[in-house]
């Protein structure tokens, strides 16, 4: 991967998704960023939707990574870790992660990232939850966003050159400074140390969360204390006991 992307930043005032939008762009070059003032068709993980109204910051980045993809699964994990420090050079605000892609404040959703594999290019697709203050009823308990918890909402376009400062020093960092991003993403982890439901397609099993591994996987306990590497599927800490 380049030392120093230079970003070539296209604004949109409604997409779909930016993230599709860059998909339909296959020759574009690394660096190329897609960022919309709202979305009506935005992609969550797991085929699922992200309500995106007007008021957030979303954006996609095309990387062209000159190594293959399988060995960048760590890449979710640094871009969490990117957009944490975004957040607390804009707003002074040191949010939560969960393993492996939302960004939280009080257990409530600020922020979530989508890494697609395009060929041999990467979309990173992040939203932030800026402005927003009335959430549709199925997301009000689960979803929050920087004015709500601030007061105030943070100048988005003050955010955004944070954003791609962080998504360059991340890109730098990719292949040699890897430890040193994972291990703040695990210090920053609200998953660990925590039992967990994990749920991967029908597959339900309650696990206790240990650590990080060197790809960003998660390491998890089974009941059985075999220990297992979770590379992909959902974690959730709600209705679940907590362990002593
Ligand atoms: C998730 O919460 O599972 C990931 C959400 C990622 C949302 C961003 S918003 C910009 C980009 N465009 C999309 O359609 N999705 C990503």
């Amino acid at each position: 991967m380049e030392a120093k992307a230079a970003w070539q930043i296209t604004y949109f005032d409604e997409l779909d998704s930016t993230s599709t939008a860059l998909k339909r762009c296959p020759d574009a070059a690394h660096g190329t960023v897609f960022v919309a003032r709202q979305q009506t068709g935005g992609r969550g993980r797991l085929g699922r939707q992200f309500v995106s109204p007007e008021g957030g910051l979303y954006l996609s980045v095309l990387l062209r990574p000159n190594i293959p993809l399988d060995r960048l699964l760590h890449l979710t994990p640094m871009v969490a870790v990117a957009v944490r420090r975004a957040i607390h050079d804009v707003c002074g605000l040191w949010v939560q992660i969960k393993w492996i892609n939302d960004l939280l404040w009080n257990e409530k959703k600020l922020c979530g990232i989508l890494t697609e594999a395009v060929g041999e290019a990467v979309i990173v697709g992040i939203g932030i939850n800026c402005s927003t203050e009335h959430f549709p009823p199925e997301l009000q308990d689960i979803a929050t966003s920087l004015k709500l918890v601030l007061g105030a909402a943070p100048d988005k376009d003050e955010l955004l050159r944070a954003l791609l400062w962080r998504l360059q020093e991340m890109d730098a960092a990719l292949l040699l400074k890897r430890k040193d991003w994972l291990r703040e993403y695990a210090d920053a982890c609200v998953t660990l140390g925590k039992t967990v439901q994990f749920v991967r397609g029908e597959q339900r099993e309650i696990v206790f969360a240990e650590g990080i591994d060197e790809n960003g996987a998660l390491r998890v306990r089974d009941s059985g204390g075999k220990q297992l590497i979770v590379n992909s599927g959902e974690v959730s800490v709600r209705n679940v006991q907590k362990k002593d």
